[in-house]
């Protein structure tokens, strides 16, 4: 590559805001939306999340518990599942992907193709909101 090609990209790489930054913003922005649905129930908009039957609980972390360990007992004898990295990812013999995560918590099928007990709400969720749940739930529940 020649320096003034270096130099182009190099000034491009500024008039955009810095290489690279583009993706982080991205990267802050999914996890702080997916972190406000797991622990209130709304979307960083203010935007309660809604599910195909009325939810016994309003948020993810209500039932799943504010580390994702789940383990709580709900009615008709469902135990919340542990939604940690070591649950879903490690051990797992299909274990969940972004796509396998957000068909879970929008249709109820589990990482081997299972249904999962009803009391786990069939959320409905904006592309995004879906997006950004299963990002933080895969990304920062260890
Ligand atoms: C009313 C309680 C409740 C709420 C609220 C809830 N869940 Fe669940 N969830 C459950 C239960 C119970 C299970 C286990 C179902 C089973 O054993 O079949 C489960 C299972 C799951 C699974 C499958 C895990 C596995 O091991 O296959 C995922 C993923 C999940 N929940 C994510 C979420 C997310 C994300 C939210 C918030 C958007 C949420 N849940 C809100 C009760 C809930």
């Amino acid at each position: 590559m020649k320096l003034y090609q270096i130099a182009t990209l190099v000034s491009m790489c500024l008039l955009l805001g810095g290489c690279g930054s583009a993706a982080s913003d991205a990267h802050a922005d999914a996890l702080a939306n997916g972190k406000a649905i797991f622990t209130t129930g709304r979307d960083s908009q203010g935007q309660m999340i809604a599910a195909q039957t009325p939810p016994l609980m309003p948020s993810c972390q209500a039932c799943h518990g504010a580390t994702g360990a789940g383990g709580l007992h709900l009615p008709g004898g469902a135990v919340s599942a542990d939604l940690r990295y070591s649950a879903l990812v490690s051990g797992q013999k299909h274990p969940y992907t972004m796509a396998l995560l957000e068909r879970a918590i929008s249709s109820g099928i589990d990482d081997d193709g299972d249904s999962l007990n009803p009391v786990m709400p069939r959320w409905q969720l904006s592309k995004q909101d879906l997006h950004d749940i299963a990002y933080y739930v895969l990304h920062e529940l260890k």
